[in-house]
């Protein structure tokens, strides 16, 4: 009777014991809790979001700097009217616009001078023949010496 009795106490014993373990099993498996953030986790949030604010001041600059550049686009009609008109600009505004030619007051020769000047020193395409005379002509007739300054020209000249 007594061994009967001390076989159930042990098994009772053993199953509080698996139970128990059983128990800490599970409470091991449990997920962490979240840790909190380190210092160089923040640093790095922070460092990304700077960078986040940099590109957007990035592309906000481009956006500007391009609304600028559609606004500055010439159209020929800058260009003083008169044949040889679309000649020259079409020639002309591939390097530059045509502030160096609105702002210049040159004798034919020295319009004619230039276009060698281009050439050499800037590889323009050579202007050569018919193209070369009605562009030089344009030039002379719009951009000469007396159509220089606000009132047309230089009183002191003619
Ligand atoms: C291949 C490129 C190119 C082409 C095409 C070109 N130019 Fe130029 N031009 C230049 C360069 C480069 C300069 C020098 C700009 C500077 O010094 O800042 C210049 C300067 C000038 C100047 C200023 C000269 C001065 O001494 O003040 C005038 C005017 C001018 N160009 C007129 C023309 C005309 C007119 C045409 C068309 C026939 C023309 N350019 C085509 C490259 C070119």
């Amino acid at each position: 009777m007594a061994v009967t009795q001390l076989m159930i106490a042990g098994f009772g014993a053993l199953i509080l014991t698996l139970a128990v373990h059983q128990g800490r099993l599970q409470e091991r498996s449990k997920p962490a809790p979240p840790l909190p953030p380190t210092p160089a986790r923040l640093a790095f949030e922070a460092e990304q979001r700077a960078a986040e604010a940099r590109a957007a001041e990035v592309r906000r600059q481009a956006e500007a700097a391009a609304a600028v550049a559609a606004a500055n686009v010439e159209e020929e009609t800058v260009l003083a009217e008169g044949p040889g008109r679309s000649e020259t600009f079409g020639y002309c505004v591939a390097c530059h616009n045509t502030a160096v030619i609105r702002r210049s007051a040159f004798t034919r020769d020295r319009w004619d001078e230039l276009m060698d000047w281009m050439t050499e020193k800037h590889g323009m395409n050579p202007l050569e023949g018919e193209l070369r005379q009605t562009i030089v002509d344009y030039l002379a007739a719009h951009y000469g010496p007396r159509q220089r300054g606000p009132r047309g020209g230089n009183p002191f000249l003619n």
